[in-house]
């Protein structure tokens, strides 16, 4: 059985921010879910260790998983990251540390670093810019210990393995060995990759998983947020491709971690496919935007704002359609229309430039259209309101009242006339 600790207690300073660093969103998740998703999915003895913010921290934890445990760091006399795992309890035998700023890290490595059964396992990949990393001093292939960039001396900032920051130990070693840490050093912290030197001392042994830099990357400032979520997006997008959804021009196209698709769908140019939204056998088309909603069998778009908690089946949504809260099954709505807290049923066409009228400044209405209802073009419908099954409503109408079946509603000032004033107001050659 393996635990997991999770070092989140560093300030973060390098984000510049008021928000703790790991709950900095990454493809619609905060930083902090991801280790501990890849934790969860190897452990049920999942701590994480805190200290600055932590209040915010802890709540979002509490809010978002079961039976992951927070811890704090005494941060004032054990600063630095063996102070952080000196605060953690595990309760097994193997311990595997991650890191809250590590937010590509996969599972799979996850599991690498679980089945290790040396007494410390760390990981390492080669870069061409090792500028901020630990720096790995190995000697005939092995691994002798970790100097970090601060205290390195020119020869060893020149070495470019380096150490990814997440870690593989057995509970007796760190239990021995923690301890012997010391703060001498620039930072004056008790880091956790001095370790390395004390096992090798003392012929424990120590073995490098060597991973893949853009999965290894670390988060220190909102630059490499960025950049983190740009290769984020390439992973979840080429799964989706290899899977059969259709992506024109992933670059631009935006995709939720938490989004889910299933059947054949397409995704088009500039669309975003936001929180848990789930699309089945739909097309979303160019710049739409799909938040938290159910899509069926239906196509959406282009530059269509689908709202949270909208569910839309068997149904097609044209350009400039915003809808929210809306339930609409078998329904066209193709041009300008803001459809909210309604449900429309089958058969029914909502004409250009529908709006339900949801909100007088106090309170949201619902509004409900039955069956094979024709909204006529520029219509308003002040809720709350019902719309009963085969209804007709004549274009630029404001309805106030429920209509029966097989109304024609219609509410229009009478046209009037006036013959030849054209001529009259601008003169014959106007
Ligand atoms: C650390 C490693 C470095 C490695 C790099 C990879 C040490 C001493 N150095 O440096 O070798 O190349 O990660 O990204 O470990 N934290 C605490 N408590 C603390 C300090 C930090 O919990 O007192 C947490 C932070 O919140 C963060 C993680 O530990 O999640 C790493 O801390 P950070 O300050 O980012 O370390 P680096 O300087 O990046
Ligand atoms: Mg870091």
């Amino acid at each position: 059985m393996i635990s997991v600790v999770i070092m989140a207690a560093g300030a973060g300073t390098r984000m510049k921010s008021q928000t703790p660093k790991v709950l900095h969103m990454l493809s619609g998740r905060r930083l902090i879910d991801y280790p501990i998703l890849a934790a969860q999915s190897v452990s049920d003895d999942v701590q994480v260790v805190l200290f600055h913010q932590r209040e915010q921290v802890e709540a979002h934890i509490a809010k978002s998983f079961d039976g992951v445990r927070c811890v704090c760091q005494d941060h004032e006399n054990l600063p630095g990251t063996a102070g952080a795992v000196m605060a953690a309890k595990p309760k097994y035998d193997r311990v595997v540390v991650l890191n809250g700023d590590m937010p590509l890290v996969t599972p799979e490595f996850t599991r690498l670093l679980a089945n290790r059964t040396e007494e410390a396992a760390i990981s390492v990949f080669a870069t061409a810019n090792p500028s901020g990393y630990g720096r790995v001093v190995m000697s005939k292939d092995r691994v002798r210990r970790i100097v970090e960039e601060k205290d390195a001396s020119e020869e060893e900032k020149k070495i470019n393995i380096v150490n990814a920051g997440v870690y593989s130990f057995s509970k007796q070693f760190l239990s021995e060995f923690l301890k012997k840490v010391e703060n001498s050093n620039e930072q004056k912290e008790f880091y956790l990759t001095d370790l390395i030197s004390l096992a090798v001392k003392n012929k424990k042994t120590v073995s490098a998983l060597w991973g893949d830099e853009l999965i290894l990357m670390g988060i220190n400032s909102k630059a490499d947020l960025s950049a983190a979520e740009r290769i984020h997006q390439g992973l979840i997008k080429n799964d989706l491709m290899n899977r059969g959804i259709l992506v024109r021009m992933p670059e631009t196209v935006f995709i939720d971690a938490s989004a889910t698709f299933e059947g054949e769908c397409a995704v088009e140019n500039g669309a975003m496919i936001l929180g848990q939204s789930r699309i089945v056998r739909s097309v979303i088309k160019a710049h739409s935007i799909v938040e938290d909603s159910i899509i069926v069998d239906s196509d959406i778009g282009p530059m269509a704002h689908i709202r949270p908690n909208s569910e839309i089946i068997n149904t097609h949504i044209g350009n400039f359609v915003e809808t929210k809260k809306a339930k609409l099954n078998g329904v066209k709505a193709g041009h300008l229309s803001y459809l909210g807290d309604a449900t429309i049923d089958e058969g029914t066409n909502i004409g250009a430039g529908t709006i339900t009228c949801n909100y007088n400044g106090k309170n949201k209405y619902q509004t409900t259209i039955g069956k094979n209802v024709f909204i006529g073009s520029d219509t308003q419908l002040v809720a709350p309101i019902a719309i009963p099954d085969n209804v007709l409503i004549g274009a630029g109408s404001t309805v106030v009242k429920d209509p029966k079946e097989g109304d024609l509603v219609l509410s229009r000032s009478e046209q009037k006339s006036i013959a030849g004033f054209f001529f009259k107001f601008f003169g014959k050659h106007k």
